[in-house]
């Protein structure tokens, strides 16, 4: 699909079935979680732009790579992005973070926000956009239209498991945000599972069920 990403590489889709298998413990699955984000951040990062900037190595002065413009922003989707958020920050430490705060209505599978807190400048940043589950795409559209109408205009979206309804109705919802996934499930059931899946994400992360 347009403007999707499968993050295949070998490691991602190792350690991805490791986390889906049930008997996995809540430490296990945590610490897969955190690796794992590490690697998608490689890839959504992979071509960002660079500037030079002198500096002097032991040896001579050179003309070194930095990374331009202003920091960029992880905007973790409460709760469970923040197991996509910690592997991130391993990678880009000086990252700025935003969370928001949404919750899938049980009944109607429709968002409901209860947080929001994101840095300055959103609008000069790139906003990277984290949440292990792509299921009906219900709270990531939520989410990217408050970054948006807090001034976020280059946004990208992760998640480790995306459903092909989520995929089409977020690219509906936001065609200029890019989707990075590790992988693409079969369908969502009838509670706005995916299928076949990990189970909820946050209860596996913090063993709260
Ligand atoms: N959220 C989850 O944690 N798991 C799903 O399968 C769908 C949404």
């Amino acid at each position: 699909m347009d403007g999707v990403t499968v993050i295949n590489h070998p490691l991602v889709q190792h350690k991805l079935t490791f986390m889906r298998r049930k008997e996995t413990s809540t430490a296990g699955f945590r610490r897969l979680l955190r690796e794992i984000s590490t690697l998608l951040c490689y890839e959504v990062t992979r071509d960002l732009e660079l500037t030079v900037e002198t500096i002097e190595t032991p040896m001579e002065e050179m003309e070194a790579p930095v990374l331009e413009g202003k920091k960029l922003v992880f905007a973790s989707i409460l709760r469970a992005g923040n197991g996509l958020l910690e592997g991130m920050l391993d990678l880009v430490p000086s990252a700025r973070v935003s969370h928001i705060g949404v919750y899938r209505d049980h009944e109607t599978l429709q968002p409901v926000e209860y947080y929001f807190k994101a840095p300055e400048s959103l609008s000069e940043r790139l906003v990277i956009v984290v949440d292990p589950m792509l299921a009906t795409g219900n709270s990531s559209i939520a989410a990217v239209d408050k970054l948006k109408e807090r001034g976020a205009k280059n946004l990208r979206f992760v998640c480790l498991l995306a459903a092909p309804e989520g995929l089409k109705h977020f690219r509906e919802a936001h065609p200029d945000v890019p989707i990075y996934t590790a992988s693409i499930d079969s369908h969502l059931n009838e509670q706005g599972y995916i299928v076949p899946g990990l189970g909820d994400a946050g209860d596996r992360m913090y063993g709260t069920k």
